[in-house]
């Protein structure tokens, strides 16, 4: 089969991203337009704010990645396109921009879902990953422990019933005073910190081995600052993040290393956002090392949302001849094995 490029479009939330993608595993180009300096103003997304730029920014974060790439959209053989889940203006754009960039081209059009893209940015770098194998995926609004059955097969064994994990970095990191996004400064403030200051609590599902809880966690933090403050009480905000953070990431350990314990697995996935986590990387991968379990994760800017990440998933579809019609719309609570 010949070479199959597919230039991909992501604009689910607040960075307007673009990519060429060579058979599904090789960049060519991954622009990414971030609009965290606009939404830190504001403590987070301003969905209104996050339509207007990616409309704004869109059209030259296209020709940019076909620059780079060295292509023109003739060159390319398909055009795919985040459709969800996300925020519903955000997605529109770049669907609709697709849209019309496919039919102007008169190029295939790939709807590809936004945790599946996530999944597949395992597949850059790792070319000799494929399914099946079990996967974490932990991003701003997302904690789904998946097995990956086959390309664009996915069973979902556990997920957050409240929180997304970065959800909770990001409400602490705004409760400590570090501001949005949590994530990347909690990761970072945490190495002057002590993990062991703060016994946060590691939160168990009752009825269910792999499901997530962090909302728990989130409020054990907030009442440890409420009672702090009352108590005249300075706070090491390095203590806490460093004590927040291994709770996080000793639930996400624990959850995944018990599924591959049970399933026999021999290799094992991480990705989204919180996946770029230092201190979660070097936990599961210490625990894979133990179980000799092969552990594969994105390199961090494949982590955090990108586009290159959406033309790997979407190379699968394109061999499967799964391809959208005119009619495709933006789908914000699209769910993982969905498809409409
Ligand atoms: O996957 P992503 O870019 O967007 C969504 O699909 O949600 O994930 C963004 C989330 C944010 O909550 C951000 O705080 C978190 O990922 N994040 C991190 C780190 N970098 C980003 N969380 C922990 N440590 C990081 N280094
Ligand atoms: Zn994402």
């Amino acid at each position: 089969m010949s070479d199959v490029k597919i230039l991909a479009i992501e604009s689910s939330c607040d960075e307007t991203a673009a990519s060429v993608v060579l058979n599904g595993r090789t960049v060519l180009s991954n622009v990414i337009s971030s609009q965290i300096d606009i939404h830190t103003l504001y403590g987070g997304v301003v969905p209104e704010i996050a339509s207007r730029k990616h409309t704004e920014r869109i059209n030259r974060v296209i020709r940019e990645s076909l620059t780079q790439a060295g292509m023109k959209l003739s060159d390319v053989d398909a055009v795919a396109v985040t459709y969800g889940p996300g925020l519903v203006g955000a997605l529109l754009v770049g669907v609709s921009f697709a849209k019309g960039l496919a039919y102007a081209a008169g190029k295939p059009l790939i709807a590809v879902h936004h945790i599946e893209g996530h999944i597949s940015a395992n597949y850059i770098d790792h070319p000799e990953l494929e399914p099946p194998f079990p996967c974490l995926v932990v991003s701003g609004g997302h904690t789904h422990l998946v097995r990956v059955k086959d390309y664009g097969e996915y069973e979902v064994l556990g997920m957050s019933r409240d929180d997304a994990a970065g959800e909770a970095f990001d409400k602490v990191a705004r409760a400590i005073g570090l501001g949005y996004p949590g994530g990347p400064k909690i990761d970072k403030v945490s190495d002057e910190g002590n993990p062991e200051a703060i016994d946060f609590p590691r939160a168990k599902v009752g009825d269910s081995e792999y499901d997530f809880s962090f909302s728990g966690l989130k409020s054990a933090v907030l009442n440890y600052l409420n009672s702090a403050k009352m108590q005249g009480i300075e706070i090491s905000q390095s203590d806490v993040a460093a004590s927040f953070q291994k709770a996080v990431v000793d639930v996400l350990t624990e959850h995944a290393m018990l599924a591959l314990d049970k399933n026999g697995d021999k290799k094992f996935a991480i990705a989204g956002g919180v996946a770029s986590n230092r201190h979660l990387r070097e936990a599961m991968e210490k625990e894979c090392a133990k179980r000799d379990i092969v552990f594969y994760r994105p390199a961090p800017i494949y982590c955090t949302d990108n586009a290159a990440m959406i033309g790997a998933a979407a190379y699968y579809e394109y061999l499967k001849g799964e391809f959208a019609g005119p009619d495709l719309n933006a789908v914000p609570n699209l769910r993982l094995g969905q498809r409409s």
